[in-house]
């Protein structure tokens, strides 16, 4: 059966031997031309004077595009409608964009844009998380989740700890940087190629900006190099601009931002700040939990509603919170509009509670590991979330004892105290900690897919559903479930780009869910299909439906065997259709945002990791020496593919605790736009010994398809074990039962303070 099975991604080939088609590779009619934005380098102002008579005049310039040149709303915000194409008049973060410019070259107009006269009035700008909360400059309103009597049960804890956590930001750095093609049609309506995870959002946001209904706009994207969020809500200002430009013009436009502007333009992984008091008793158990969230969310609200809400449902991370606060502020600043980044503000949310059993653990003198444990959900007990949710299929306390003992986690820890006591100048640090995140999307509408089947009389399937990709291999994931239904070989099924003109009205592939929504749209679709096949079988040759059976590209009805090419001929010589569409809504989740009640999650992907590491006293640099990881993703659906996101994920979190950091001068301009200046995480970086293995076994409680779990974004989360292993180097630095408080990321800079301190 081609599912469960590890197949090579389908673009495999064509990545390696650069011949899969991005946006950019697209062939251009003739008359196409290129564009580039004129972007605000004021963080917070009023616009006196936009002089673009030079611009105009740039050699082999066609268009430029103004707030004025929009024919419907200057807005590519999808929730809140806060999110101007062009700044119009008020300037609120340095890499606004003020204009778009098209010409007849990518050269001719980036060169054209620098040349706009732009005076701006500076206003004083909020800059920074303490900065807004001082002046309560929020984006959304703040919200408060409670359970049990934290205050009371903080006042009578045995034992106490207040700490502030200190969360960095993150830039995407997917290869591909954002770009949109937007083709003019015949009769005015609007052809959009877009590097974007959300189709039918940019369609809205493209339809809305243009004036047009959404009938009139067909948006495309076979592949992204790349989206991990960032292309959830932030590609339709791409495509957006590019359409504008292209109505004016007539032409087709493409909007192809270079790194810099990419950088600057678009938004992050919101960076947090948690101040914390929790209550314990002597053995580490957690008694109260009291917590302020705090997060940058930028110039506008885009995704930052959600993001925060997940940070706040995942506080918890792996641990029974039996009296807990959490109160959260989304902070308004004068910087760019942070937006969804792989684990959607779970990864932050995390970071709290492990930092504080961490200080926790040192206080008292104990293995972190041991008050990590006792905190875990319990099996049957000690198993409801502050939300109210009930762990069920709790897979941690396994988890983590598989792991202590495959990786000699008791052993290890000797052998660490043991280096560290003889070595005075490298040290070495150890951590287990564990993962549990929330599958779906917290708003419920979004947790529904759709799909596109066409067999055709030569017993070849095409496939399209309202998922993207990213590189992530939810297309082949997709095609197994559908060859795995029809009895077909993979090689049978051929996946075309997402098109909003097939599926409509789609969520964005997001949330991890991607093969969870669209696998089981895809397989009711085949079903459906299959069904009728099965019908015509039974009639033809008189059997009962269980006689019919499909596998290995044939068909077997009761003792006669034909090719299903045979099948679909005969089907279409009777006059069956061939096509079908498939629908699916996750069941069983509700969440009331308003009563902060119900079961926002299908179900929880688990996993656990042990990371250890070398610190250099004398630099700050560290070096992961050894990951071992242990991760759930149900019954796969391709191991392959599973075992590369989760070694992708680990090291894209690696990248945001350690080495990435973002750096913004006090005027708010941000100063690590480009690879020299921001560092993202190499080959190099993986460790030498790394241990990755799939949880076997381990089919979903629930029915996801084919017992499967989402794999996209939890893998992320396993990078907290070497953030907390380079903690524990820190505090063998420091007398006995020290509490190293590491903000994210550590940098070399970062430890050096530390240790130095
Ligand atoms: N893997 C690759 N190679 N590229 C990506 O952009 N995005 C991640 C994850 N894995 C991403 C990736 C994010 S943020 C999500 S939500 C999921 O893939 C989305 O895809 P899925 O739902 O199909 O897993
Ligand atoms: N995760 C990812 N993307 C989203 C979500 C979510 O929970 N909600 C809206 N967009
Ligand atoms: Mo992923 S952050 O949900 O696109």
């Amino acid at each position: 059966m081609p599912s469960g099975t590890s197949q090579s991604h389908d673009s495999a080939p064509l990545h390696v031997s650069g011949r899969a088609q991005y946006c950019d590779d697209i062939a251009l009619p003739a008359n196409a031309l290129h564009a580039a934005f004129g972007l605000s380098r004021v963080a917070h102002g009023r616009v006196t004077s936009l002089d673009l008579a030079a611009v105009m005049e740039s050699p082999g310039v066609a268009a430029i595009a103004l707030p004025a040149d929009i024919p419907g709303e200057n807005n590519y915000g999808g929730a809140v409608h806060d999110d101007p194409i062009f700044a119009d008049g008020l300037v609120q973060y340095a890499g606004q964009p003020l204009f778009a410019v098209a010409a007849t070259s990518m050269r001719a107009a980036r060169r054209a844009a620098q040349r706009a006269k732009i005076v701006i009035e500076p206003l004083p700008a909020i800059l920074d998380i303490r900065a807004a909360l001082a002046a309560e400059s929020f984006v959304l309103p703040s919200h408060t989740m409670r359970r049990g009597d934290p205050r009371a049960r903080l006042r009578e804890a045995p034992r106490r700890l207040t700490t502030t956590v200190v969360i960095g930001g993150q830039d995407h750095f997917y290869l591909e940087g954002h770009i949109a093609v937007a083709v003019p049609q015949e009769d005015g309506a609007m052809l959009v190629h877009s590097s974007t995870q959300h189709p039918t959002e940019v369609q809205n946001i493209v339809a809305h900006a243009l004036k047009e209904p959404a009938n009139r706009i067909v948006v495309q994207c076979r592949r992204m190099g790349g989206g991990f969020g960032g292309k959830e809500s932030q590609a339709a200002l791409i495509a957006a601009a590019a359409a504008v430009l292209a109505r004016k013009s007539g032409r087709p436009v493409k909007l192809r931002l270079d790194r810099d502007a990419d950088m600057l333009m678009t938004g992050k992984r919101h960076d947090f700040i948690a101040d914390c008091e929790a209550g314990f008793d002597d053995d580490g158990r957690l008694l109260a939990l009291s917590v302020m969230l705090a997060s940058r969310c930028g110039y506008s609200a885009d995704l930052s509603g959600p993001v925060n809400d997940r940070a706040m449902f995942h506080v918890d991370n792996a641990y029974f919170l039996e009296n807990v606060e959490i109160t959260s502020h989304r902070c308004k600043t004068h910087t760019v509009s942070n937006t969804a980044f792989r684990g959607f503000g779970g990864p932050q949310g995390m970071m709290v509670i492990e930092a504080l059993l961490d200080d926790i653990a040192r206080t008292l003198g104990r293995d972190p590991l041991d008050i990590r444990r006792i905190n875990l959900y319990g099996l049957g007990e000690r198993n409801v979330t502050h939300y109210g949710q009930i762990v069920k299929g709790n897979l941690l306390p396994g988890i983590v004892d598989k792991l202590e003992h495959s990786s000699d986690y008791r052993r290890r820890r000797e052998a660490v105290s043991r280096w560290n006591a003889a070595h005075p100048i490298i040290k070495r640090g150890l951590a287990l900690t564990p993962v549990k995140f929330g599958i779906s999307f917290t708003s419920t509408l979004f947790n529904q897919a759709g799909a596109l089947l066409q067999v055709y009389t030569d017993g070849t399937v095409l496939l399209n559903h309202g998922g993207t990709e990213m590189g992530q291999g939810l297309h082949v994931k997709v095609a197994q479930v559908v060859a795995t239904e029809l009895g077909l070989p993979l090689s049978a099924i051929r996946i075309t780009a997402t098109d909003t003109s097939k599926v409509p009205n789609t969520s964005a592939t997001a949330a991890s869910s991607g093969s969870d929504l669209n696998g089981k749209a895809a397989q009711a679709a085949a079903v459906t299909i299959r069904q009728r096949l099965v019908d015509l079988a039974c009639d033809t040759y008189g059997v009962a439906p269980r006689d019919v059976r499909f596998a290995d590209g044939q068909v077997q009805i009761g003792e006669e065997r034909q090719p299903f090419a045979a099948l679909a001929r005969a089907a279409h010589e009777a006059r069956v259709p061939l096509s079908a569409t498939g629908f699916y809504r996750t069941p069983d989740i509700n969440w009331n945002k308003q009563t902060q009640s119900g079961v926002p999650f299908y179900y929880f992907a688990y996993g656990a990791a042990v990371a250890e590491v070398a610190v250099d006293t004398l630099t700050g640099e560290s070096q992961l020496l050894r990951v071992d990881i242990l991760h759930d993703v149900g019954r796969s659906l391709n191991p392959a593919i599973d075992l590369g996101q989760i070694e992708g994920g680990f090291l894209q979190g690696v990248g945001w605790l350690t080495s990435e950091e973002l750096y913004w001068d006090g005027a708010g301009e941000l100063r690590t736009h480009a690879p020299s200046t921001y560092k993202i995480p190499t080959a190099r970086d993986w460790p030498a010994a790394a241990r990755v293995e799939l949880l076997p076994a381990a089919p979903n409680a629930v029915d996801s398809i084919y017992r499967s779990k989402a794999v996209g974004e939890p893998p992320l989360m396993l990078a907290l074990s070497v953030f907390h292993a380079i903690r524990d180097a820190c505090a063998a630095c420091g007398p006995r039962g020290c509490l190293p408080h590491l903000p994210s990321p550590a940098t070399p800079e970062t430890v050096l303070r530390l240790i130095d301190a």
